[in-house]
């Protein structure tokens, strides 16, 4: 079972403001392309994500970094998976390595043919990295489905 997906590419200047900063959009963007692939590659269906999780922007990306994101399944429910998405980024030119730019967590749901949420193949934990990850989704995930219930009351659902 894959468990990882990698995207690399440039930065390039329609990505940044006039300063030559990348927009944060766009590398969210990346994110989510890489926290979708990955959660299909696993499943081998459709997804959609259902949940972000806190976002912080560590370090400036800028026109003609080179950005790694990765995709790694952290934790699998019945029908979502959680993806713990990095993004790295570094400047090809130098030797001075990798920094990592941000990370998350995406949630995505598997969907069927007829756009229900399905279940996906179970996943262990295999590495000591592995359970420290999974029991850290673990307890944040049941924190908020208490305030995805209270989410939906509020807007009537
Ligand atoms: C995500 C979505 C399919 C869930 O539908 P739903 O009817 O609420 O489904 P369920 O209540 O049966 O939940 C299905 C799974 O999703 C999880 N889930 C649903 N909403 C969630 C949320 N906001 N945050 C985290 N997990 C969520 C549930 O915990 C459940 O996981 P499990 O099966 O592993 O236990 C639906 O809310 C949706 O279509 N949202 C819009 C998605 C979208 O358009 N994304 C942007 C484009 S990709």
């Amino acid at each position: 079972m894959n468990t990882t997906l990698t995207i690399a590419m440039s930065m390039q200047p329609s990505q940044a403001n006039i300063f030559g900063n990348i927009h944060g959009g766009e590398i969210m963007k990346i994110m989510d392309t890489a926290a979708g692939s990955t959660a299909v590659q696993y499943a081998r269906k459709n997804v959609v994500t259902a949940r972000v999780d806190e976002l912080q922007f560590l370090h400036p990306v800028h026109v003609g970094n080179f950005l790694t994101c990765t995709g790694r399944i952290v934790y699998v429910g019945t029908t979502s998976m959680e993806v713990y998405v990095t993004v790295d980024v570094e400047n090809l030119f130098l030797e001075d390595g990798k920094r990592r730019a941000l990370e998350a967590f995406f949630t995505m749901v598997a969907l069927s043919e007829s756009g229900r949420p399905t279940p996906v193949p179970p996943y262990e934990p295999e590495t000591e990295e592995d359970r420290a990850l999974y029991e850290r989704v673990k307890t944040r995930r049941a924190f908020d489905s208490k305030r995805r219930e209270d989410a939906k009351k509020q807007v009537g659902g």
